[in-house]
């Protein structure tokens, strides 16, 4: 599936341990590695980034055994990569190049380095220009300036100073502290340029420190690795949960949970170590009520409504991409500023936000460094959207708090597995649907009838689902596209211009509900219907009507495969004589027919030969779900069955009034 789904949320709550942290899981894997001694690493991240590390020091001959749940055993090299010559592919996993490219150019081996085409777009020449000032041997295979690398070995020149620039990545840094401790000698390094994303780099200091190397700093432009500076393990090292991870549940919370059932997050608290906690801070200022606890943050929606904020995001960059998503739900503007950085992150993330933004009809202004959001109104509301990910992870998790707003679909989701492989999983435990009645039957059994008048009483909307196959016959015809022409037919269907209102449908703002009512269109939607592409086409458009308060949707496949997750499924229907004789009634009230026997068998013979074709066709065959409710109506009225499917309805929510 390369598409996730997502029907409008109403509501969030329960708990979710949070996944290791990216920052932290690979920073200690590569400490460990270079290491004297043998270190327990207990909850790593499993994904993409921390996996591109793994691999890259087993290839260097570090001896790593992984025994399932995120606990792994690291035998250090003490200093002395194993392997003198050999060839990594890092993936798009920043983390991993950085300090693997300053690791290895101080070695002395020979290496190259590579990631996907987006990490060749990704400048390091400051860090490569750094290590080249302290003697190392780098060349640009491709273009100068970015990846890959050809690491040679080089004479290392002893201690002294060495610059560095803090303003484009603070990984530069992070990767050239982890490795100044490789040369045995004072290097004292100096910031030019603001540092941008200090807190990494604190975290970076942190764990040096774990591992037994204190770096002496200078505010946060100078620093300086002491001579004889060795790494040791500390034995048993824990990772704390991903700080970044956090805030899309933290989101959650804002957005759609109550105070007395807020949204949980364990891993994460009062003593975390990672600068993305600061999140928490971002979506109190924004109203909402957050809890923090040692290793626990609790957040939920303020009862007034959250409010927008101007924020200097410097310290939280990745975080503060899903504040871009909150202020969707806030009063009044957010603007985000000194957001640089996400232009050289896996894809030029203020240019992505601000064209994905605008899909869902949001207003966004971007700027250089910057981006504003201005929540929708009346006269500019949230539409449903497809939305894309440029293959960050990121773009993905954040557009799904979106779903608070409107159904959407994510295209790409598996992107996620770079730092959180199960997030869409959990997040659907946690975000609770507007709820869906799914009412399937064969031609003729009143589904549409009852459908309508059970949304009615609910206050729900109504998909008439066959009615987009009879709009896609209708406009195919129209565009002189034949009914065969499965390619062109599932154009015409997703670019369809329709529009539903009470006794109206209009396609390219005309008045068709007669038009597509007749004998020969339903002829035309029985065929097209049964053209995959067309139903594909269709079904982002179908579940699209999945909105706040609720939906009934009607139509062959609504419990199978449009909304197989709805909480109520009813397969209703009548025997063929039954139904034959209420087409018959039907058409002698419009006086389509004569009063004879003769044109009643006909009606029943076309329609157990429908019937026959719909069980039998392999498309989207007609089929009662298996945990759909049988509603047999050969004894019941209109009325009769529509109460029956209240009282299932109010048996299964638990209201009493409906
Ligand atoms: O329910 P209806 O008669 O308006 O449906 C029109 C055609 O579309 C009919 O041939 C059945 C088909 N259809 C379908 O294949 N899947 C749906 N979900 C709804 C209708």
């Amino acid at each position: 599936m390369n598409f996730i789904d997502l029907p409008r949320m109403l509501a969030a709550h329960g708990g979710i341990r949070l996944p290791g942290s990216k920052s932290i899981s690979n920073r200690a894997l590569l400490l460990a590695a270079l290491a004297e001694g043998v270190t327990e690493i207990h909850g790593l991240l499993a994904s993409d980034d921390t996996a591109r590390m793994l691999d890259a020091l087993q290839t260097l001959g570090v001896e790593l055994v992984g025994s399932g749940d995120g606990n792994w055993r690291v035998c250090g090299c003490g200093g002395q990569i194993p392997v003198r010559q050999a060839e990594l592919f890092l993936g798009n996993a920043g983390t991993a190049f950085r300090s693997l490219t300053a690791v290895l150019a101080l070695s002395g081996g020979d290496y190259v380095l590579k990631g996907v085409p987006r990490m060749h777009e990704r400048p390091i020449g400051d860090l490569v220009n750094a290590l080249s000032a302290l003697g190392a041997n780098i060349d640009y295979p491709g273009k100068s300036g970015y990846p890959p690398l050809q690491l040679k070995p080089a004479v290392i020149r002893p201690g002294g100073v060495v610059n560095i620039r803090g303003d484009v990545s603070s990984q530069f840094l992070t990767g050239l502290l982890m490795a100044l401790p490789l040369t045995g000698v004072e290097t004292t390094v100096q910031v030019e340029g603001e540092l941008i994303s200090r807190p990494y780099v604190e975290i970076t200091l942190n764990l040096m420190a774990r591992f037994g190397v204190r770096v002496a700093r200078r505010g946060w432009q100078s620093f300086t690795v002491p001579a004889g500076a060795r790494y040791g393990s500390p034995g048993v090292f824990y990772v704390e949960g991903d700080a970044s991870s956090a805030s899309y549940f933290l989101a959650l919370g804002a957005i759609g949970a109550t105070a007395a059932n807020p949204v949980r997050v364990e891993g994460v608290g009062r003593n975390s170590i990672q600068g993305d906690v600061r999140f928490a801070d971002a979506l109190a200022q924004m109203g909402a009520v957050i809890e923090v606890e040692e290793n626990r943050i609790s957040a939920s929606a303020p009862p007034e409504g959250l409010v927008g904020i101007t924020l200097d995001c410097n310290a939280i960059p990745d975080a503060a991409m899903t504040l871009a998503i909150v202020a969707l739900f806030a009063k009044g503007a957010t603007r985000l500023n000194n957001i640089a950085s996400w232009r050289v992150k896996e894809t030029d993330r203020i240019a992505a936000m601000a064209q994905e933004l605008g899909k869902l009809g949001a207003r966004v202004e971007e700027g250089r460094d910057d981006l504003k959001i201005t929540p929708p109104d009346d006269e500019h509301p949230l539409k449903p959207a497809i939305i894309d990910t440029y293959d960050d992870h990121r773009m993905a998790m954040c557009f799904s708090l979106a779903s608070f707003a409107v159904p959407l679909r994510i295209n790409d989701p598996a992107c996620t597995t770079k730092t959180f492989p199960d997030y869409f999983d959990r997040f659907t435990r946690i975000a609770r649907p507007a709820p869906v009645i799914a009412i399937d039957g064969p031609t003729a059994s009143g589904k549409g009838t009852v459908s309508a008048r059970v949304a009615a009483a609910l206050g729900f909307h109504y998909l008439d689902s066959g009615a987009l196959y009879r709009l896609t016959a209708l406009a195919a015809r129209e565009a002189g596209v034949d009914w065969a022409d499965e390619a062109g037919v599932a154009a015409i269907a997703s670019r369809l211009e329709v529009a539903f209102a009470e006794n109206s449908v209009r396609l390219n703002g005309r008045e068709v509900g007669e038009a597509i009512r007749s004998e020969v269109i339903s002829a035309g939607a029985s065929r097209v219907a049964a053209l995959p592409a067309v139903r594909s086409a269709l079904l982002f458009r179908q579940r699209a009507f999945h909105a706040a308060p609720g939906l009934v949707g009607d139509g062959r496949d609504m419990a199978s495969v449009v909304f197989p997750g709805a909480p109520l499924k009813i397969f209703l229907t009548a025997s063929a004589r039954v139904r034959a004789e209420r087409r018959y009634r039907q058409l002698r009230e419009r006086g389509a027919v004569d009063d004879n026997a003769a044109d009643y068998a006909a009606i029943l013979a076309d329609l157990e030969a429908r019937d026959r074709r719909d069980r039998e066709r392999p498309v989207a065959p007609l089929r009662q779900a298996p945990d759909a409710r049988l509603l047999d109506t050969d004894a019941l009225g209109i009325e009769e069955a529509v109460a029956q499917v209240l009282a299932w309805w109010r048996e299964m929510t638990g209201a009493r009034h409906v």
